[in-house]
């Protein structure tokens, strides 16, 4: 697992996060008026994957579980195929998100039953690490409640528990969604419960720490608020992971979390910035799906056809994503 850290934490490299679920990457065909059927993903996919040189700043690729399973690049598995160009597999373990208390906002995840067994076999057919995500929402005025905190927060640790039982490295995903009006100091209220919860819970269970990789958002307003300004939310964020998360864990990478683009690069330059000024020395990437991939599912929307557009707009954008870690 240690030589999994270091393959994605090289140097000006990040993860491409392609584990949208059916349902999810749909959604986001939909609004682009292209039909959402397992063709058009895997077509879709494909053309990301295969995209020259997209070695030169990912080093790691989240998949679908159905990716992993079935998709093919040139007759290879996917997994093959990113193992021979330099990429490390992975793969999105939970399932879907379920109601946990009748305000309708809370949710907790699925996936534990059976987990051990998929873990296993994702082993064999070649991936290296996995993820799972819980949502945390601060929406219409109801913060977390204690108790989906603790649910939340001890699901991610079974998981990771059993992901490095099977020797992947699990990503643990606690992510306080944007929707909604809050600020930027309501949302860290938030982060400071979630966090001092699962670091608590991560020690006590004894989870090996430095195989372990926290897949985080940036600390922001709501998304019906205006844009935070870098340097706060750099502050918010690095002050976050220095009074919470342990020095010693696997690295950190961030989610995009429906930011644009060029807030997703701006916000990680000035925190990979900031946590250098500090000598944080914790590693810090990015794994974005919609900063990365939104401009290139534009243009592929218009012309499917089209495969070299899309991996020149796919590439920039890893391209950038690469140039706001410092490199
Ligand atoms: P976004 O970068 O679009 O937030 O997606 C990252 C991710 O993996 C969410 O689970």
């Amino acid at each position: 697992m240690n030589k999994t850290i270091q393959k994605i934490f090289q140097t000006g490299k990040g993860i491409l996060a392609a584990d949208e679920s059916t349902k999810t990457i749909s959604k986001r065909f939909k609004v682009l008026g292209v039909e959402a059927n397992q063709k058009n993903i895997s077509e879709y996919r494909n053309i990301l994957f295969e995209t020259n040189n997209l070695n030169k700043h990912i080093s790691g690729v989240i998949l679908y579980k159905d990716t992993l399973d079935q998709q093919l690049v040139d007759t290879k598995k996917v997994a093959d195929f990113l193992k021979e160009n330099n990429m490390v597999a992975g793969v999105k373990v939970d399932e879907s998100t379920e109601k946990f208390s009748k305000n309708n906002i809370e949710l907790y995840t699925k996936g534990l039953d059976g987990l051990k067994e998929r873990c296993d076999c994702y082993y064999e057919m070649g991936a290296q690490f996995t993820k799972w995500r819980n949502v945390f929402s601060v929406e219409e005025g109801v913060f977390p409640t204690d108790e989906i905190i603790d649910k939340n927060t001890s699901d991610l640790v079974k998981y990771a528990k059993i992901s490095q039982e099977s020797g992947l490295v699990p990503i643990i995903e606690p992510e306080i969604l944007r929707d909604g009006n809050h600020s930027i100091s309501e949302t860290k209220k938030v982060f400071c419960k979630v966090f001092k919860a699962l670091f608590k819970k991560l020690e006590s269970e004894q989870v090996q720490l430095d195989s372990l990789i926290l897949k985080t958002s940036f600390v922001v307003s709501g998304s019906e608020l205006i844009y935070d300004d870098a340097e706060s939310v750099a502050n918010e964020t690095i002050d976050i992971f220095e009074n919470f998360v342990p020095k010693e864990i696997g690295g950190i990478v961030f989610l995009s979390g429906g930011l644009s683009p060029s807030q997703s690069f701006s916000y990680l330059a000035s925190t990979v910035k900031k946590a250098k000024e500090i000598d944080f020395t914790t590693p810090i990437s990015f794994s974005y799906s919609r900063a990365i991939q939104s401009n290139a599912m534009v243009v592929w929307s218009k012309n499917q056809t089209n495969e070299a557009k899309v991996q020149e707009i796919f590439f920039a954008d890893t391209e950038k994503a690469s140039k706001a870690l410092g490199q």
